[in-house]
């Protein structure tokens, strides 16, 4: 038995309700308790609620003082390539000389010099950035995370890293359709998903919960994506999709279409894609981070969100399109670029994050009986998580009961 007592909060908020996806009008209700408690015990909440109410409790429970702070939901990161070696700084500041994205790709720069550098890290190389990866997220609040492979394209590497990402205890999705490697480049697309089905499907649907697929122009089409994402689900894989990053390919009706869980990404997506997934059981998946890094639009937020879709937030951390494990920062890019309230922020970052990864039941609320997963906020209003634009907004970290990050210390 362990038991952690955060006391004397300034608030406690907590996306209302139990149910999962939230869409329309109640992503925004957040439930605010001014003046809390938060009880953890065995890893699980036991109890929340006002100060005044908190019954006596044993010598054996620990304590922490939360005056001056609020406290919410541990942030949960449903869309992350967590899982690389090196950098793309380099890449960086061509960007910033004027080099587009799309161009560095397709001279086997970008997403290719990542996956040279991720299969010569070796397994334990890989392991210790991932490692190194997942403390970053954690101290910006993060406490459940997913993250892909796609950085490796061959066999051995594609399994090293999803064991990687199993043992860090993140969210494995098999993202073997990501670009096509060089060794296929004369053959092609269908040549390497005919690979990936042969040669690693068998084994990454024993270590993945999803698989994912990049549909863009040079990248994978729909037929390719239709073909991967019906074998991985024959295969017991979840689908989630990259699509209408850069151009509108298709990637809402095939999602729509095999059931997927999401669509990731949606900064090209038009009025009739906006419908359709509204009128659907996908969720979108928007990534604002990588919007802005890649100084492109940012996705439909308000209308999607208007039209009744469900939709989630994540940062798509990875060395080339979002340098950035932040969701704090994400929650101030949502307010301040897509306009949507903090309180739907939040919902988009918990809740429905935690929908995305099947994970809905034990985690993305402050409630009885789901994960001791919080974020004390370094302020008297919760709101300050979206408001204070790339500050120290996290305090301390609490995972399944325990403190696993602390700015005190
Ligand atoms: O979600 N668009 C495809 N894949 C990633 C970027 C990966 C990279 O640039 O390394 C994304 O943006
Ligand atoms: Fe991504």
């Amino acid at each position: 038995m362990s038991a952690l007592l955060i006391r004397d909060l300034a608030q406690v908020a907590s996306p209302a309700g139990s149910g999962a996806p939230l869409r329309g009008a109640a992503l925004r209700e957040i439930e605010v308790t001014p003046d809390a408690y938060v009880l953890c015990q065995d890893g699980r909440i036991a109890a929340a609620g006002r100060m005044r109410d908190l019954r006596p409790l044993g010598s054996d429970v620990e304590e922490l003082d939360g005056r001056g702070f609020s406290a919410i939901p541990g942030l949960v990161d449903c869309h992350t390539h967590a899982c690389f070696a090196g950098d793309r700084v380099e890449e960086f500041s061509l960007r910033a000389g004027g080099a587009s994205y799309e161009e560095l790709h397709a001279r086997g720069g970008g997403i290719l010099s990542t996956v040279r550098a991720t299969r010569a890290a070796g397994e334990d190389g890989l392991a210790a950035a991932l490692a190194e990866h997942v403390g970053w997220m954690l101290r910006a609040g993060t406490t459940t995370f997913e993250a892909k492979s796609g950085y490796g394209l061959d066999r051995e590497t594609e399994l090293a890293q999803l064991r990687a990402i199993r043992a860090a205890g993140g969210a494995p999705t098999w993202l073997g359709a990501h670009p096509v490697p060089p060794e296929f480049a004369e053959t092609g697309g269908d040549a390497y998903i005919d690979f990936l089905l042969d040669e690693v499907l068998p084994e990454a649907a024993g270590i993945a919960e999803a698989a994912d697929v990049f549909l863009e122009r040079g990248a994978f089409d729909t037929t390719q994506a239709r073909r991967y994402l019906s074998a991985c689900a024959d295969a017991g894989l979840a689908l989630r999709l990259h699509g209408d990053q850069f151009t509108e390919s298709g990637a809402i009706p095939l999602a729509i279409e095999l059931g997927a869980r999401s669509v990731d990404h949606l900064e090209a997506t038009g009025s009739t894609g906006i419908a359709a997934l509204a009128a659907s059981d996908v969720t979108g998946v928007l990534l604002p981070a990588s919007a802005l890094f890649l100084n492109r639009p940012m996705p439909p937020a308000r209308a999607l969100v208007d039209a009744g879709a469900a939709v989630a937030l994540a940062t798509d951390f990875n060395p080339g399109s979002a340098f950035c494990e932040s969701l704090p920062l994400v929650c101030s890019l949502a307010a301040t670029q897509m306009a949507l309230a903090p309180e739907e922020a939040l919902s988009a970052c918990t809740v429905n994050a935690a929908h995305v990864l099947g994970r809905a039941e034990r985690k993305g609320r402050l409630a009885p009986g789901y994960d001791a997963d919080l974020v004390l906020v370094a302020a008297e209003d919760w709101r300050h998580v979206a408001y204070h634009l790339g500050g120290r907004v996290v305090d301390m970290v609490i995972a399944t009961g325990k403190v696993a990050w602390s700015s005190r210390a």
